[in-house]
């Protein structure tokens, strides 16, 4: 990995296109969708995403993009309501992302066109984390039963993603106590706890780490989640001058190998 991969945004957008458009991606504990209308939002490698679970129960995965003017229309990253209301224009839409209503100066002219519902991703519920895909039918991991769901952390981190995911698994081999679901996922047992960290890369400079917690209550990751906060702002500071990232494990050499063959993937051919 060269300096300007962690520090600017061509790397990001050959990342966007290259893995999270085509990889299966986290977005969220299904546990942080407890009760109808619970809902999560994120930027999850530039792409704006939201899951919302419906009066009947039923989890999605939408696109959070408004039919109108393609603007956000969920702008809160969790909460809980009846419908989303766009706040730009005002454009309604229920717990399904289909349309329900518009004012009528910017009201569309065929009101039961299907193009008005947001689009829906597909996505699947397994080992206690909402996936979803851009491209194809997500293809979780399974890590078998989990203990009760004790909540999640979100810690907002000023790196790159790489350098989270580099952080996380640096200490780490593959084996029964540690799972790295290729590209943002990583899931440690110790005991009865079972801890899964999940990148969210939020901008190139941006990322979020959620923590879920199983077996434990999540505010008990605090202080470990501020340790790795600060770890990474360093390394994201060396990194951007220049200092390079040091292979040497299995698993941060296997995530630099995977990196290297999307950027040569996403390179037009010559
Ligand atoms: S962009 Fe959402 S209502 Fe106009």
């Amino acid at each position: 990995m060269k300096s300007e991969d962690y520090s600017q945004g061509d790397a990001f957008q050959a990342e966007k296109r290259a893995v999270f458009s085509t990889e299966t991606l986290p977005l969220c504990a299904e546990g942080q969708l407890a009760r109808p209308g619970d809902f999560v939002s994120a930027t999850v490698g530039g792409w704006s995403v939201f899951a919302a679970r419906d009066k009947e129960g039923s989890v999605r995965v939408l696109r959070n993009a408004c039919r109108h003017q393609n603007m956000q229309v969920v702008g809160t990253p969790a909460g809980n309501c009846e419908t989303f209301r766009c706040r730009f224009h005002g454009w309604t839409y229920d717990l399904q992302g289909r349309f329900v209503s518009a004012p009528p100066p910017v009201a569309p002219k065929d009101l039961q066109s299907p193009d008005l519902h947001l689009a829906s991703l597909p996505s699947v519920i397994a080992s206690g984390v909402v996936f979803f895909s851009l491209a194809a039918p997500p293809a979780p991991i399974d890590v078998g039963t989990l203990p009760a769901f004790g909540g999640t952390l979100v810690t907002d981190i000023a790196c790159n993603w790489k350098v989270l995911v580099e952080h996380l698994l640096a200490e780490h081999t593959p084996s029964a106590d540690f799972t790295w679901a290729w590209p943002l996922l990583m899931v440690r047992r110790a005991g009865a706890v079972t801890v899964m960290e999940q990148v969210v890369p939020h901008t190139f400079l941006r990322t979020r780490l959620f923590t879920h917690v199983f077996g434990a209550k999540a505010d008990d990751t605090k202080q470990a989640a501020a340790t790795i906060k600060h770890v990474c702002e360093t390394l994201q500071a060396d990194r951007a001058g220049g200092k390079p990232a040091a292979d040497g494990t299995l698993l941060v050499d296997d995530f630099h190998h995977r990196l290297a063959e999307a950027y040569a993937q996403d390179r037009p051919a010559t």
